[in-house]
């Protein structure tokens, strides 16, 4: 086993959030915490934690970790605060006093960083802390982190990805000859949906998560921008897909262009050749083509519990590896 650390760190960690993806983030470091000590020599402690609800059940959490009052929590002198409240305000409050406190962040929240992204990362880079933020795109398939390191030596011509699980799952369910509402009601009832999918369905959901890839990806401006969803589409149109040998697929993509790079979000027949063909249900699924390595793809679990933990531990690792 190779060992790049001499002597075990600590690093403790200011927990906001103990819903979905704050409860999977407790569970996994208890399980990974020895394996991670032992491997990377940093040992995590979840120092405090901030729900909204004192009276829910948490199961087995520590009960005196836990507390209503944000800043005792963002104040605790933690190295970094995890932010997985969601929404905009509160959380964009949180994270800009965590920043100003000289603690690092991780987030799982796109809706933030669309939001408020530049001035948090301005603010980030002015106290000098970092902000982790794999989990908001792709949950738990290391895209960010791929473009940011694994391909910062090619040069890339396209960003192409299913990025949107709700939208997937639908479509794979009309793959199977359900209607397009009965999808929707489905996937609503398998959690995969939220109650008003609008985001999801009108295509602005992989939208947001593709800026944020353009934005680590490419050098060059954004010169245009087409985002349509997938409503249109009805079940005899997938069935006529079908039977041409192709599948329906909400299909993100970046691509340089003259003067910069365009953005297109739309349902597209693909092939059953085709990389994204084979990403069925709520799978998440990105090709990156780089101008030296060609085509690199990942895929796998773009939300749930753990998979989106897994991508949040992955961000306090490295910062408390550097
Ligand atoms: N769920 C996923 O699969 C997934 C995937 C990728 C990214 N994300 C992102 O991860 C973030 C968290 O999502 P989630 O699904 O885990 O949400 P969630 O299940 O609704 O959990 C939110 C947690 O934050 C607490 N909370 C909410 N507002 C608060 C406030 N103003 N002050 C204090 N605590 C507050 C809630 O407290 P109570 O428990 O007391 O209600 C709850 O524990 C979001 O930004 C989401 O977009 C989620």
């Amino acid at each position: 086993v190779l060992r790049h650390w001499d002597k075990v760190r600590t690093i403790r960690v200011a927990l906001l959030g103990l819903g979905t993806v704050g409860g999977g983030f407790v569970r996994l470091v208890e399980r990974e915490h020895a394996r991670i000590r032992d491997r990377i020599g940093l040992e995590i402690e979840i120092a405090a934690i901030l729900v909204r609800d004192r009276e829910k059940d948490r199961g087995d959490v520590d009960r005196s970790l836990i507390t209503t009052t944000a800043v005792d929590v963002i104040d605790a002198g933690c190295d970094v605060v995890v932010e997985l409240v969601g929404g905009v305000h509160c959380a964009g409050a949180y994270v800009r006093r965590a920043i100003n406190n000289g603690s690092h962040v991780v987030t799982a929240n796109k809706a933030l960083l669309a939001a408020t992204g530049r001035e948090l990362f301005d603010a980030a880079s002015a106290n000098g802390v970092q902000i982790g933020f794999e989990a908001s795109v792709c949950g738990g398939v290391p895209v960010v982190r791929a473009l940011r390191r694994g391909l910062a030596g090619d040069s890339l011509e396209s960003i192409t990805g299913i990025l949107n699980g709700t939208s997937n799952y639908v479509l794979s369910r009309m793959e199977d000859g359900l209607p397009f509402a009965d999808a929707v009601k489905l996937a609503q009832e398998h959690g995969f949906a939220e109650a008003h999918p609008t985001l999801d369905l009108s295509g602005e959901d992989a939208a947001q998560k593709l800026e944020i890839l353009t934005s680590l990806g490419f050098d060059s401006e954004v010169v245009s921008r087409s985002v349509h969803g997938i409503e249109w589409i009805d079940v005899d149109d997938v069935a006529r897909a079908r039977r041409r040998g192709n599948v329906f697929r909400q299909v993100a993509e970046a691509r340089r262009v003259a003067g910069g790079v365009a953005l297109t979000v739309a349902a597209r027949e693909l092939p059953l050749a085709h990389p994204l063909a084979s990403v069925r249900d709520e799978n998440n699924g990105v090709v990156f083509r780089g101008n030296a390595v060609g085509e690199v793809m990942l895929t796998g679990r773009g939300a749930g519990s753990l998979p989106t933990a897994a991508a949040v531990l992955s961000d306090v690792i490295e910062i408390g590896s550097a």
